[in-house]
């Protein structure tokens, strides 16, 4: 046995690199060449392979730290006789073959050349710069589009070895006249990226033998211009891992997120676990659409990191602990001790649609404005209604009204038929309205599509179809998506008035409680009405306590005489 220390190996013209992924940990036991930290620079990243198999006994670098040629990662213990290993020196596995890393460096010393003249107005073909000892790499990421202005050193796209990922730069600034690359393809040095509209007046230092070609103006009116991508190659530009020997990926850590160091970056800053992500790239990479994705996911609510269910509410109730800081612990009871109990599971639509109740009752700021309306003559007219339709075999109820009425004050009131999306309002031009049925499993939402264009018999149709699918746990996600609106209704069953709980993204529900015969002053005596409760829930942060109030008196005026709904 014998404990070694195992350095970084020579990195070619890398300097200061950051740890930003550690993929062992102390007592794991590791292969020779195995993955041990993910370096990044600006431009590339890559992993740092073990020189000797063996346990580990102390990790000497942590997230963040910056390394170089020889920093000390960890100590192993193999079965060895303990050496110092400098990875290129000592051991055989990551020893660098002098040239390649000549190879690797000679790009930084290339553009020392005098500046192109190719800055001109004249189409300019980027080309793939010198990228060390990579034959042929994949591109596995397309940054920029036809019409796209960029920058001088603003990356185009993205190429990918087995062990590293870069980005190649731009040479010029300018619009993209044509991509001459797409997602797969294999590119090598010289390889043609883009096709550029070059910004006249830029010179840009390009290497030498691209300068040779872009100095040749005769040719710049039949043909593009040809300059090397690698303007002005960084030392961290070159990648390394060209002089870095083939290794096996972390094997503990299969599932490494797969992500270029700019998303990388983005995520970073973002505070996005890049492990919670599914690429949607080639090979599962992740892409900035993923990181973007996953954030509007999370404020929108759909979607949870793993660190946030971990503070959940709900989990933290289960678990006893505090809901959130500063209130006491969910109450841990022995109820058994106070007499006979039974413990039943929740349905499954309880635990879904309390998942989403709670959500939407603890992220929606909701206010509710109680009104009233008088339905004295059209509960008159669907009686008639009924009796007239008797043989048809479809009964009509105040649902149905009540649900033409909603699209009525949805028109008139826009806002109401919004959801939120990140900063912006969506306004919808569709009228999609939900109504709350009470099944022996739990509450679910159907939703009648386009009730604007349909009438009182066909949504009493619809609903009579959409309730018994409901009880009968027939409903599919189509039957309950797509819903501006929603309405509860507890007049088949009574109550005064309630809270409904907004059904996000909606901002507004109506929530409804049995009409009764009550007295009302008609300027000259008291007469009975038949009154209906109204309590409309809305999003604070979308509409505010006037609009609510006209909403509801609106919604109140039709359906005390609805007649207007067609003016
Ligand atoms: N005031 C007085 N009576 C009412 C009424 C109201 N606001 N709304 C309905 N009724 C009457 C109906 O006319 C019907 O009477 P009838 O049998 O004499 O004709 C009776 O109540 C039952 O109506 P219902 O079958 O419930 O029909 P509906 O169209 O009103 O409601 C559902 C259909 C599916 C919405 C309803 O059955 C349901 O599930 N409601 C519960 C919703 C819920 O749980 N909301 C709470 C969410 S927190």
């Amino acid at each position: 046995m014998a404990l070694i220390e195992v350095k970084v190996p020579d990195i070619g013209d890398f300097k200061d690199v950051a740890v930003i992924e550690l993929l062992v940990q102390v007592g794991d036991t590791v292969a020779a060449e195995q993955s041990l930290v993910t370096v990044e620079s600006d431009k590339a990243s890559m992993e740092i392979p073990s020189s000797h198999a063996g346990v580990v006994k102390a990790l000497k670098v942590a997230l963040g730290d910056k390394l170089n040629e020889g920093t000390l990662l960890l100590m192993l213990e193999t079965g060895e006789a303990a050496v110092s290993v400098a990875a290129p020196a000592a051991a055989p596995a990551a020893a660098v073959p002098a040239a390649a890393t000549a190879a690797a460096t000679a790009p930084a010393a290339a553009p020392a050349t005098a500046p192109a003249t190719a800055a001109t107005s004249s189409p300019v073909q980027v080309l793939v710069p010198d990228i060390g000892d990579f034959d042929e790499v994949s591109v596995i990421e397309v940054m920029v589009r036809v019409g796209d202005t960029i920058k001088a050193e603003q990356s185009l796209v993205t190429v990918e070895s087995d062990k590293a990922s870069m980005e190649i730069p731009s040479s010029h600034a300018g619009v993209v006249r044509q991509v001459l690359v797409k997602l797969g393809d294999k590119v090598a040095k010289g390889s043609p990226v883009v096709v550029l509209d070059a910004v006249a007046g830029v010179a840009v230092p390009a290497p030498a033998a691209a300068a040779t070609v872009a100095n040749a103006p005769a040719q710049v009116a039949a043909a593009p211009v040809v300059v090397s991508a690698a303007a002005a190659p960084t030392a961290d530009r070159t990648p390394p891992t060209a002089a870095l020997p083939p290794h096996e990926p972390a094997a503990p850590k299969g599932a490494l997120p797969h992500a270029s160091p700019s998303i990388r970056r983005l995520a970073r800053d973002l505070g996005v676990p890049l492990a919670e992500l599914a690429g949607s790239g080639p090979k599962g990479r992740i892409t900035q659409d993923d990181v973007q994705g996953f954030v509007k996911n999370v404020m929108t609510g759909a979607v949870q990191t793993t660190a946030q269910k971990a503070k959940a509410p709900a989990a933290a109730a289960a678990a006893g602990g505090d809901a959130f800081p500063g209130l006491l612990a969910w109450p841990k009871v022995d109820f058994a001790k106070f007499g006979p109990i039974e413990r039943k599971d929740l349905s499954r639509i309880q635990k879904i649609s309390g998942a989403n109740l709670h959500r939407n009752w603890v992220l929606i700021p909701h206010v509710t404005n109680h009104d009233e309306a008088d339905i004295t003559e059209l509960e008159a007219f669907r009686v008639s209604t009924n009796k007239d339709n008797e043989k048809s075999g479809v009964k009509v109820t105040m649902l149905a009204f009540m649900i033409k009425a909603a699209v009525a004050a949805l028109k008139k009131f826009p806002q109401f038929n919004a959801s939120l999306d990140g900063d912006q309002l969506v306004l919808k031009s569709y009228f999609h309205i939900g109504f709350a049925a009470d099944t022996p499993n739990g509450l679910v939402v159907p939703v009648i599509k386009d009730a604007d264009k349909k009438g009182i018999f066909q949504i009493s149709t619809e609903m009579a179809e959409l309730a018994k699918k409901a009880r009968d746990g027939k409903l599919g996600p189509a039957d309950m998506s797509g819903g501006c609106f929603s309405i509860s209704s507890l007049g088949g069953i009574g109550g005064r008035y309630f809270t409904p709980i907004i059904n996000a993204p909606e901002v507004s529900i109506m929530g409804v409680c049995k009409s009764s015969i009550e007295p009302r002053w008609d300027g000259k005596q008291f007469v009975p009405r038949l009154i209906l409760p109204l309590s409309l829930s809305w999003d604070h942060r979308v509409i505010d306590g006037a609009a609510a109030a006209r909403f509801n008196v609106y919604f109140a005026s039709l359906m005390a005489d609805f007649r207007r709904i067609v003016l």
